[in-house]
C-alpha cells in the first residue's frame, strides 16, 4: 500500500520543509492537486509550483489534474516533473488520446471519477491506464468527509483492473482499513497528514492498519 500525502493541506509558505517532513516520515509519493476554477470552483497550483517541488524531493509526484481540457497542459506538467498524471474522465473530449499522450511523455497515466460519475464510464480505457483515482469526496477542497459509498466503485473495478487503484478524499487511519479492503493500492490523505503536528506518527498509524490487513 502506498501512502500519498496531498500537498493541498500543507503550509504553502514552508512547502520544502513540509515535503521533507513527510518524506522523512516515510510516505511513498506526493499527491499534487491542480485546480483551474472551471472544472472545480477552487484554484490551486500550476506547473511552476510543480517544478519547484520537483527540485526539493525525489519522491514521485502524483499530479491530479482537476482542470478542463487537460490535454493542453500535460506536456507542461510532465516537463515540470510530474511522474503520474491523472485527468478526469468528465473533463476531456478525447480521453484515449490524452491518456496515450501521457504515456508517450513517459509518465504513468491515470483517470479519476467524481462521486456522481459511474465507474463504468472508465471501462473503455482500462488498457490505457496505469492507475484509477476514485474520488471519495467532491473534488475541489481538502478537509471534507469521506463518502463510504464510493468504495463500491473500487470493489467493482478491482477484478477488472490490474493497475493501481487510488482513493482520494477524507481518508484517515480510521477509515483506511475500509479503503484497503475495497481494493485500494494508494491512499491519498491531505488533512489527516498535514493537519497533524507529528506526521511520522500519522504515517505509522496508516502502516499499522495495512500490516493488520495483510
Ligand atoms: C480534493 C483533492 C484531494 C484532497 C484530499 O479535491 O483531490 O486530494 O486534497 O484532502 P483530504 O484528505 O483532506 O480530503
Ligand atoms: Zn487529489
Amino acid at each position: 500500500i502506498l501512502i500519498a500525502p496531498s500537498l493541498l493541506s500543507a503550509d504553502f509558505s514552508r512547502l520544502a520543509e513540509e515535503i521533507h517532513d513527510v518524506e522523512r516520515a516515510g510516505c511513498d509519493l506526493l499527491h499534487v492537486d491542480v485546480m483551474d476554477g472551471h472544472f472545480v470552483p477552487n484554484l490551486t497550483i500550476g506547473p511552476c509550483v510543480v517544478s519547484a517541488v520537483r527540485k526539493v524531493t525525489r519522491l514521485p509526484l502524483d499530479v491530479h489534474l482537476m482542470i478542463d481540457n487537460p490535454v493542453k497542459y500535460i506536456a507542461e506538467f510532465r516537463k515540470a516533473g510530474a511522474d503520474w498524471i491523472t485527468i478526469h474522465v468528465e473533463a476531456e473530449k478525447d480521453v484515449r488520446k490524452t491518456l496515450d499522450e501521457i504515456r508517450r511523455l513517459g509518465a504513468k497515466a491515470g483517470i479519476s471519477v467524481r462521486p456522481k460519475t459511474p465507474i463504468q464510464e472508465i471501462f473503455p480505457y482500462l488498457d490505457a491506464l496505469d492507475l484509477v483515482l476514485v474520488m471519495s469526496v467532491e473534488p475541489g477542497f481538502g478537509g471534507q468527509s469521506f463518502m463510504p459509498d464510493m468504495m463500491e466503485k473500487a470493489k467493482t473495478l478491482r477484478p477488472r483492473f490490474s493497475g493501481l487503484i487510488s482513493v482520494d478524499g477524507g481518508i484517515d487511519p480510521k477509515n483506511a482499513a475500509q479503503v484497503i479492503g475495497a481494493g485500494a493500492d494508494v491512499l491519498v490523505a491531505g488533512s489527516a497528514v498535514f493537519g497533524k503536528k507529528d506526521r511520522a506518527q500519522v504515517i505509522a498509524e496508516f502502516r499499522e492498519v495495512t500490516k493488520k490487513i495483510s
